[in-house]
Order: C-alpha cells, then structure tokens, then sequence
C-alpha cells in the first residue's frame, strides 16, 4: 500500500474514531464500513470495523466482518478475541470459548485475548475454568487491572470473593484509559472509562473523569448525570463542580478559583512541554514582542505579569524592561516561574484580590492567555486601568467567540470573549485599542482563534475624566 493510501487511510479511521466519540456512532460505522467494504483483508480496518460494531453490540455484523476477512487471510490473535466477543454476544458459548482460547495460544501476551477467553467461560457459567484463565493470564500480566477485576467477578459468582480477593485500585484502569484517549484512540478510552465506573460505581474520581471525558467530546447530556453522581459522592472536588457547572443552560460568570488552582498545580510539571512544544502556544512571545514595539522607554519600564504561570512571558521580557513582578493562583506553577529567576517578585494570590488589595502601579500589565480562565472581566479591566501609570499598556490574549459577551466553552472549560464585549469594557476606560487577530494556540489540530489585544490608559487624567462621563452614558 502506498504511503499517501496508507496515511488517508489512518486519517479516515482516526476521524471515525472521533465522530464515534462526539457520538455520531452511525457516521462512524458507515466510514468503517465503506473502507472495510473496500479492502477487506486488510487487517486494521477489519480490527477497527469489527471493534466499533463490537461496541455497538452489533455482535451479528462483527462475526460476519471477521468471518468475511478470514475469506482473505487468517485471523490474527487480536481478531480472534474480537470473534470470541462476537460470538460471546451471540450466546455461540462453545464457539466463544474455543475462539478465546485459540486467541491467547497465538497471542498470550495479548490481554484482550485472556480476556475474551475468560469473558467467554463466564457468560457460559463455567465460573471455576474463568477463574483459571483470569489467574493465568494474571501471571503473564501480574496485576493488570481488568484482568483482577474479572477474576473478582468469577470469584464472586462462585462465592469465594470476599474483602481479601475486592480489588479496588482503580488507578491502572484510568491511566489505560487515559493512554488510549492520549494516543488517539477515544472509543477504547471511553469503553475502559466505563469499565472502571462499572467495576466501581461509588468512586467520586472514576465518575467525574468519565464525565469530562464525555464533556470534552461535546456530549453533554450524557455527562451531566455521570458528573451529578461525581459531585454527590465527593461535592467538594472543584474540577467536577466546574464541569458540572457548565452542563446547565446558566453557566457561572467565573470559574471558581480552586478549580483554576487544582487544574495548573496539576499541570505545572508539564506545561510548557504540552502547551509550547505540543499545542505550539506562543502568546508570550508574540504579546511581548508586541507591547514592547508600544512602550516608549522599554528599559525603565516596571511591568505586572497577571496569572505568570510558568514564567514565560517574564522570559521574554526581563533582559529588555526594568522589572517584572508576578502574580498566579497555581504554587506549583509559581515554583516553576521563581527557577527561571527573572521576576523581581512572586505572589500566590488570585489576581483580582492581589489588585484590589495592592496599591502599586505598573507601565505595562500583561495577561496572557489568563482571562479565558477568567470568565467575566470587566472588574479586572478596570482594576489594571487603576494599576497602570499614565500612558501605560494592558496586554492581553482572549480566544474568540461571536456575539456580544463571553461565553464558557463547556467541552474545555475555558472562556471565549467576543470583539464587542471588549470593546465595550475597554473603550470608556483606555485611550488607545488595538486588537490583533492571533492564533492562540491549536486544539486536535485545528487553530484556536482569538485576539492579542493593546489598551493604553490615557496620557493625562483629562481623558480618564472623560471616559468616566462616556461610560456613564451622559453626554
Ligand atoms: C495558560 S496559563 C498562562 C501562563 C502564562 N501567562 C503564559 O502565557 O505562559 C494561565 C495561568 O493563569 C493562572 N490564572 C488563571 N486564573 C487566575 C486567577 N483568577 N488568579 C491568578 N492566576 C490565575 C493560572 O494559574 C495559570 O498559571
């Protein structure tokens, strides 16, 4: 097959696998089906076409996808435990079994095969044989958690389980899954996120990532009972409430603020590698770039980095402004920020309490990519205008969404800001705008559109009286 068949090929699969995440389960299966129906002895669309139907629990159409590709070629050991399954859904037990076990003979360090073997002893009630197929394959994959959980089921059937056999750890199970949904694969992401709040229905943390894992594919009616069940079992985890929150029609103005801190503490260690290397996020180098073409004397100007996170705008800056003073919500993003060594200070503090209680004034504030965890504005932007001398510049980066407000992205969690809504906060109290059309950063491949944005406050304090009278709406 020729590398451009091959990479169009990888491209439609991983674009099914996403449709079938947003769940557009019948678009999904119809590209399967189309490229299958085109190549069917080519082995990964045959794994694909029939592990989709498989969770479709279309067990008919898998068994005549994997049985139409053994015409072509021989079933390889991960095709085998996909027609046990389809011959488990079939209630075809001796089938099944045999199927199961054919799979971990060819392919004993394939999981999926013990499993299918295992799954398929157990649908035919052969509870004591399951138990042995799960402990052999648990000694090829010493604790793997699906394994130790369907050896528990068995054990329960046979009632042997009791306190000492329960396995709880959960952990093995979420991280699997989050591999999967990392490496592109959201369908055996999701089907591994429902196994866990299956093994452990009354476990706060397994129902709120399946949550967000729903939230993040835009199915928000799915998620929002998975995360009411999250947040009844643990109300005070801030990233459930967060998400929650934006599963009902009145969304919060402002996230709250332990969710801003819990999400970049997380975050911290490997933020710039994701964000910059991954996401090629480059607002600190552009916004700084930028405002420094805006200052007049650059050397002596003192600066205010709001929501510094990492330092990577300081970065940019210190060699070529006077100071800089920085302020975060996140510790451990701020921990990283002081081993750059290039604030003169650091403060953990949320920006809005850090302005309203700190009398300083700056010739530069920036803020990049913060106000999309800030939600509602309009307080900051006037708390900055306070803050900066005369004639000095607030530079910002938004992400765009049409209208006339700013709106809350519920399958990010992030904040959108329209063109009108700034303008309509900035202008009665800054002299200058400018708005510069930016990518901020890209999201699966597509770029983030948003707003590098420039406010100069006025020269003299003539202009700021007669913005106050504009904003007033008198003369
Ligand atoms: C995406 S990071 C950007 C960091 C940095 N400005 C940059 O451009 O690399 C957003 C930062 O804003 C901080 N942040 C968000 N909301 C905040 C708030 N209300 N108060 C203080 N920091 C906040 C977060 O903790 C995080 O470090």
């Amino acid at each position: 097959m020729s590398t451009t068949r091959k990479n169009n090929l990888a491209q439609s699969l991983q674009h099914a696998m996403t449709l079938w995440a947003r769940g557009d389960q019948d678009a999904a299966l119809a590209i399967t089906q189309a490229l299958f129906d085109d190549a069917p002895a080519n082995e990964q669309l045959a794994l694909n076409h029939s592990g989709l139907l498989l969770h479709k629990q279309n067990f008919a159409a898998a068994m005549a996808c994997l049985e139409r590709h053994q015409t072509h070629a021989a079933l390889s050991p991960a095709l085998l435990a996909n027609l046990a399954i389809a011959y488990r859904g079939l209630d075809q037990h001796d089938r099944a079994i045999e199927t199961g076990a054919q799979a971990v003979q060819a392919a004993p360090e394939k999981i999926s095969a013990w499993n299918a073997w295992g799954l398929a002893l157990m649908a035919a009630e052969r509870y004591d044989e399951a138990e042995n197929v799960f402990r052999e394959g648990l000694i090829q994959h010493p604790d793997h958690a699906l394994l130790k959980h369907h050896l528990n089921e068995a054990l329960e059937k046979q009632g042997k389980g009791d306190d000492s056999t329960r396995w709880s750890p959960i952990g093995s199970l979420l991280d699997d899954a989050h591999a999967f949904s990392k490496e592109g694969n959201p369908v055996a992401a999701e089907a591994l996120y429902r196994k866990a709040v299956h093994f452990n229905p009354e476990h706060p943390q397994t129902q709120s990532r399946l949550g967000l894992f729903l939230m993040r594919f835009g199915r928000i009616d799915e998620a929002r009972p998975v995360l009411e069940k999250a947040h009844a079992l643990n109300p005070r985890c801030p990233t459930t409430s967060h998400f929650l929150s934006l599963t009902y029609a009145e969304k919060p103005a402002r996230p709250n603020g332990a969710y801003i801190q819990q999400l970049f503490d997380g975050y911290a260690g490997h933020f710039e590698k994701h964000l910059v290397e991954g996401l090629k996020y480059d607002v600190p180098v552009v916004l700084s770039k930028a405002l420094l073409d805006r200052l007049d004397s650059p050397h002596q100007a003192s600066v205010l980095d709001l929501g510094c996170g990492t330092g990577l705008i300081g970065e940019q800056l210190r060699s070529l402004v006077a100071a800089i003073d920085g302020v975060d919500i996140s510790e451990k993003m701020l921990e990283e920020a002081k081993q750059k060594g290039v604030y003169q200070s650091l403060h953990q503090r949320d920006i809005r309490d850090f302005l309203n209680d700190n009398p300083a004034r700056w010739d530069a504030i920036t803020a990049g990519d913060v106000f999309i965890y800030c939600g509602e504005i309009d307080d900051i932007v006037q708390s900055a205008h306070d803050h900066l001398n005369q004639g000095g510049w607030l530079a910002f980066s938004v992400e765009l969404c049409g209208g006339e407000s700013y709106t809350a992205d519920p399958t990010t969690g992030r904040y959108l800001h329209s063109k009108a809504y700034l303008e309509r906060i900035l202008a009665p109290r800054f002299d200058q705008l400018a708005f510069e059309p930016a990518v901020i950063r890209y999201n699966g491949g597509e770029p983030v559109e948003g707003y590098l944005v420039f406010a100069q406050r006025a020269a003299s304090d003539g202009l700021a009286a007669r913005t106050d009278v504009d904003s007033s709406g008198v003369g």
